[in-house]
Formats: C-alpha cells, sequence, structure tokens
C-alpha cells in the first residue's frame, strides 16, 4: 500500500512538473487557443482540454465535428526551446507525427485491450476489423512561433444520431465506462514519457513500435499529392528517421514519401 502511494505520488510529481492543464465546457477550438497562447509566450506542457468544440479543425482544412462525448485537447511543445539543450532542429520536428500516434495508439490499446487500434501514417488512429477500417482519433500539429500546437481528437461516445460509418468510438471496445479525465491523464502522462526519450535518445527507438501498429504495413497503397494527383503506387515498407513514410515500388525502387505532400488512397 505504502509502495503504492509512493508511485502514485512520484506520478504525479512526474505529471505536475510538465502538464499545466486547464479545462473548459466549451470553446471554438482548444487548437485556437493554444496558438493564442503560443502567441502570447506560453510554455511547453500548457494543456487546453474542452467537452465541446464550436469550430475544431483537422489537417488540410477539415473540419472536426466534437459533440460532447468525446475528448478534444491541445497542447504546446517546444523542443526548439532554449530550454531543452537537445539539439533538435525543423528536419527532427515531423517525427513528433510518431511519437504523438504511438502515444495515442498505445494507451487506447492498453485501456480496450483491442487488438485492432492501429495507426494510418502519419497520425490517424484507426479501429481496424474484418478488414473495414474507421477512423477512432485524429491529430494535428502546427509550428508557429518556433513553436508546437499538437492538437488530439478522440471519439469516445457513439452519438445517438447515426453518424458517419467512417468513425469508431472508443466505448463501443470496452464494457465499463470511460472517463474522460481519467483517460487525458494516461495520454499526456505516455506523451511526456516518449517525448523526453525522444529527446534523449532520437526517435529511432520509436520506429519499431510504430511500424509494428503501422495500418496496410506490406500492402500496396497509392500515394495522392494533396492536389489530387497520384504520386506512386506500392508496397508500405515502415517510416524513416524523418517520418516520411517508404513505400516500395513494381520495379523494387524505395521512395520516400513527406506528409506535408501526400496522403495514402487504399
Ligand atoms: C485530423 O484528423 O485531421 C486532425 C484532427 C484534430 C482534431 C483535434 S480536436 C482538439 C484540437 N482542436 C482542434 O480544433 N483540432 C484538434
Amino acid at each position: 500500500m505504502l509502495v503504492d502511494l509512493a508511485e502514485r505520488k512520484a506520478v504525479h510529481d512526474a505529471f505536475d512538473s510538465f502538464w499545466c492543464v486547464r479545462a473548459f465546457d466549451e470553446v471554438d477550438s482548444t487548437n485556437t487557443r493554444i496558438k493564442e497562447m503560443i502567441a502570447q509566450g506560453a510554455p511547453e506542457g500548457t494543456c487546453f482540454v474542452a467537452r465541446r468544440q464550436t469550430s475544431a479543425y483537422g489537417r488540410q482544412g477539415r473540419t472536426w465535428s466534437s459533440p460532447d462525448g468525446g475528448l478534444y485537447f491541445s497542447f504546446i511543445l517546444d523542443p526548439l526551446g532554449a530550454h531543452v539543450s537537445a539539439g533538435k532542429t525543423y528536419i527532427d520536428l515531423p517525427a513528433l507525427s510518431l511519437l504523438l500516434s504511438l502515444s495515442v495508439q498505445s494507451v487506447l490499446s492498453a485501456l480496450t485491450g483491442s487488438d485492432m487500434i492501429r495507426i494510418k501514417w502519419p497520425n490517424d488512429i484507426l479501429v481496424v476489423e474484418d478488414g473495414q477500417a474507421a477512423k477512432l482519433c485524429g491529430i494535428s500539429l502546427e509550428a508557429t512561433n518556433q513553436k508546437l500546437c499538437c492538437g488530439i481528437g478522440i471519439n469516445i461516445t457513439r452519438p445517438e444520431t447515426p453518424t458517419e460509418n467512417t468513425l469508431a468510438y472508443l466505448g463501443d471496445l470496452v464494457t465499463e465506462s470511460i472517463d474522460p479525465d481519467e483517460l487525458l491523464m494516461q495520454l499526456l502522462t505516455y506523451v511526456a514519457v516518449l517525448y523526453q526519450e525522444w529527446l534523449r535518445s532520437g526517435i529511432a527507438p520509436l520506429i519499431p513500435p510504430y511500424e509494428s501498429h503501422l495500418y496496410n504495413k506490406g500492402e500496396r497503397v497509392t500515394l495522392d499529392f494533396l492536389t489530387g494527383e497520384t504520386f506512386y503506387t506500392g508496397k508500405v515498407i515502415g517510416v524513416s528517421l524523418t517520418g516520411e513514410l517508404i513505400l516500395e515500388t513494381e520495379s523494387g525502387e524505395r521512395i520516400q514519401a513527406n506528409s506535408g505532400e501526400v496522403h495514402t488512397r487504399h
């Protein structure tokens, strides 16, 4: 019992030394609010969570539906900041996409005990069942004023009115109810652990676990430019140390694709 309490205190202390979390019932977008905080000079670890968002957005200008019953939060990372002496540069930043998706995948898999939770490069979290994939969580990363605004949205409770069947809900994977506050704490704890590991040792140790959960690894996919034209078709091999997707074309050539330029079509 004593050990349990001591361990719990150590976890809380580690959490409090990195994170400063503020909760809202409703905001336009936790990303928008966090970017304002960055402009005002807020430090790494500042995190906003909201029960609902009225103007949430995803990558490539998509909207992100944020009704009650989900977990929506954004936070600041500042790996290039003067307080961090890890020698990171802009070239290292895309790897953080991998780090965040691996953190979320690991926590959600442990919570649900499900082996159906996969990562779609670079950072969507899917539930894949009987060959059908549905999106459980979206992650965005935006660089602003030399800091990063990281946004995470997780679908928890399936709304009573039917939504697109391309969405998955965490609540459908477990029998007991999910406490969003506890889930947030677990996610932030794990993000901070992997982030410190990345600052110390780089992304290389995180690539094997990321690839082991990679959706469609070993399968043929098409990469399209964000403008719509096809870039390449090939077999998914894995990801590079700079966060690019590695494909092998039919002629055996290996190409690397940047998430700022292409997305995958399955
Ligand atoms: C995507 O899949 O395109 C990324 C979705 C990111 C959604 C989250 S929800 C919390 C944060 N606030 C936003 O406006 N967006 C992110």
